[in-house]
């Protein structure tokens, strides 16, 4: 159980996730058609989500991106799909941090989806 967040932690979180995701009946095709099927191709997606939140709870300011443009590029997808990707997400947070950390990672995904969601689909009743 991690204590603390560092890019180590990160990393792990993001490896966890992903790699469950990858395999997802739902969420799975949605990643794999826009980035790929290969751990090569994965690769740089890992790492510019792990620079994604650490610029978020560390600071480091190494991501750089859009991602509602990103996400609004994507082909379609159901709403739903992020009730999956966010119950995901929670699991494997659990999984490898301590209670009061799992929920910073929570609330932050909760209101990024929301915001995500808000921009995709063009609704503001979530
Ligand atoms: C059903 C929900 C979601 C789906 C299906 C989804 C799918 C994707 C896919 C396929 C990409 C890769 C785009 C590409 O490289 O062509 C992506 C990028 C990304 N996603 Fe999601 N996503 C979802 C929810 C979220 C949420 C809730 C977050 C944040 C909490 C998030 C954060 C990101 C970030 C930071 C990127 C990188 C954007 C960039 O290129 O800079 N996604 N997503």
């Amino acid at each position: 159980m991690h204590e603390t967040i560092s890019i180590k932690s990160i990393r792990l979180l993001v490896d966890v996730f992903y790699r469950d995701i990858r395999k997802h009946p739902r969420l799975g095709p949605v990643f794999n058609d826009a980035i790929g099927r290969s751990d090569e191709k994965w690769e740089p997606h890992l790492q510019k989500i792990t620079h994604f939140w650490s610029s978020l709870f560390l600071g480091t300011k190494t991501y750089r991106g859009n991602p509602l443009r990103a996400h609004r590029e994507l082909p379609q997808f159901p709403i739903e799909l992020f009730d999956e990707w966010l119950d995901l997400f929670h699991q494997k947070a659990a999984e490898i941090f301590v209670p009061e950390i799992c929920k910073e990672f929570k609330v932050k995904s909760e209101m990024i989806a929301r915001s995500l969601k808000v921009g995709i689909y063009q609704m503001s009743n979530f």
